[in-house]
């Protein structure tokens, strides 16, 4: 059996890197290539892969056929993540035969399952390893190990939380994200992210306000702090202690955070986010479900009285706050008046947009062995009501922006690809799309909103006084 070399990270950083040098003598640069699936905390991840790649001495490949290194950086949330993930890496095969020297390797939370790293041995043979999320400072050792050709390796079962004090390469400067807290204690029936991202463990606020302060140095305007449940964050001090900390930090940007759990949020962050000054005017409180029963059955510990009153508190707090939501549709058991209680809730919360997703069940979740599992039918059929609905709300929300000026950051050209339309966000989150020019990215403008889709603002930029 292969066993990781025994040097620590940095030996083996020290060691890959006299390696590339003796490459590099042969006049070709190794290059690395970073694929990532999944939400912002693999974001956040890759950024740190593509730092300890950049420390090893890896330039950036434009494409998976001029790397010397490929990492797949993948998510398990639903089957059809994992499947676009092994498709991917499927067709990295033919790459892998032309360049034998090509090492490639697969992270994220598909491979922290037994069953899909068993897969990846036999089935993809040309794998040189795997590195479930907890293991992800060992990057260095692997690709040691695989440049010496030592043999395969699927790193599982991880303990202990590796990740502080790892190099990040951010891909943005305007933008950073800033992981708070890894894992999740919740267990809702339904969902993996326990199971491949272990136990829910904080950094030290320390740590935390020390990078959120080098990032705004370094000229970061959006700045948002992750976790799967930002509020139940605890250190040497809670969510909202730490909010109000970072908010106190001089300069131009905004906080962003997400995501929120409804049984979690406090009366002290409302007074937070009722006083901050750098704090978006967003939440994002994932509802899953509008009916008590179900709710129950997912494990969410809160039911839609509850869900309803913090709404109205966040609501109170500020009366300008965007609210956005997850759903999910076709949750085992999920009947027709199920249903009608989660459009119900919809029409009543009025969100301002809501991510939908139809059920996927995963395997060794509590919901994959529940009875009456949904036909897929009649789950796109709900699903297809439900974003209608959900449209038309988004549309009449958005329209309330008609003729109002708005704070926008600019974030990028936009990707519907026209000639001199960028992108960027309001302080709620809020898509705008406008006429710009590429020195505005990272800028803070006015713009003044004149059309709404359900889906975005557009505007013109108010020149300033
Ligand atoms: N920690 C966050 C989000 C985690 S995943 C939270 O608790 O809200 C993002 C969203 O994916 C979830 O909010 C949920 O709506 C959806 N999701 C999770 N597991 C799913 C599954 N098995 N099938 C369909 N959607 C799922
Ligand atoms: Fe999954 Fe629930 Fe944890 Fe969110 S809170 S990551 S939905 S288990
Ligand atoms: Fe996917 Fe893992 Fe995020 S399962 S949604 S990449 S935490």
């Amino acid at each position: 059996m292969t066993r990781l070399p025994q040097l620590t990270e940095q030996e083996a950083i020290a060691a890959v890197c006299r390696l590339q040098e003796k490459r590099r003598e042969t006049g070709k640069e190794p290059k690395a290539f970073v694929l990532t699936f999944g939400c912002q905390q693999n974001e956040a991840d890759s950024e740190k892969l593509r730092g300890l790649c950049d420390a090893m001495g890896y330039g950036v490949a434009a494409s998976p056929e001029d790397a010397d290194l490929i990492l797949v950086n993948t998510c398990a949330i639903r089957e059809h993540a994992e499947l676009k993930a092994l498709s991917t890496v499927g067709r990295y095969k033919h790459i892998k035969e032309g360049n034998p020297n090509l090492i490639i390797g697969v992270c994220g939370c598909m491979t922290a399952q037994a069953h899909r790293v068993d897969e990846l041995k036999h089935r993809y043979p040309y794998v040189d390893f795997t590195m479930e999320p907890a293991a992800m400072g060992k990057l260095p050792l692997l690709v040691y190990a695989a440049l010496e050709k030592r043999g395969r390796l699927f790193l599982l079962e991880e303990t202990g939380d590796a990740l502080e004090g790892l190099p990040i390469t951010r891909s943005e400067k305007h933008r950073a994200w800033v992981s708070i807290m890894y894992g999740c204690n919740n267990f809702c029936s339904y969902c993996i992210v326990p199971y491949v991202r272990g136990r829910e463990r904080s950094r030290e606020s320390s740590a935390i306000i020390s990078e959120v302060k080098s990032v705004i140095a370094d000229g970061a305007k959006d700045i948002t702090l992750l976790g799967q449940n930002v509020n139940s964050y605890r250190s040497d001090m809670d969510f909202a202690d730490l909010l109000a900390a970072l908010d106190a930090i001089e300069g131009e940007y905004v906080l962003r955070f997400m995501t929120s759990h409804p049984k979690d949020v406090s009366p002290r962050l409302l007074s937070v986010l009722a006083s901050a000054k750098h704090v978006e005017p967003h939440f994002h409180l994932p509802l899953q479900s509008g009916s008590d029963g179900i709710l129950k059955k997912m494990n969410r510990h809160y039911d839609k009285a509850h869900y309803l009153s913090v709404v109205k508190a966040l609501r109170k707090a500020n009366p300008e706050v965007v609210l956005t939501s997850d759903i999910i549709v076709g949750f085992p058991g999920e009947t027709e008046e199920d249903f009608a209680d989660t459009l119900a809730m919809l029409e009543e919360v009025r969100f301002d947009s809501v991510f939908s997703f139809i059920y996927s069940a995963r395997k060794g979740t509590p919901a994959a062995a529940m009875e009456a599992q949904v036909p897929s039918e009649v789950q796109s059929a709900r699903f297809e009501r439900l974003l209608a609905l959900q449209g038309e709300i988004s549309r009449e929300k958005n329209e309330a922006y008609l003729g109002k000026t708005v704070r926008v950051l600019v974030d990028s050209p936009s990707k519907n690809g026209k000639e001199g339309m960028y992108s960027g966000r309001t302080d709620g989150g809020k898509l705008v799309h406008m006429q710009a020019a590429a020195s505005y990215i990272g800028r803070f403008l006015s713009v003044r909103i004149e059309s709404a889709t359900p889906f975005a603002l557009m505007g013109t930029v108010v020149p300033n006084q």
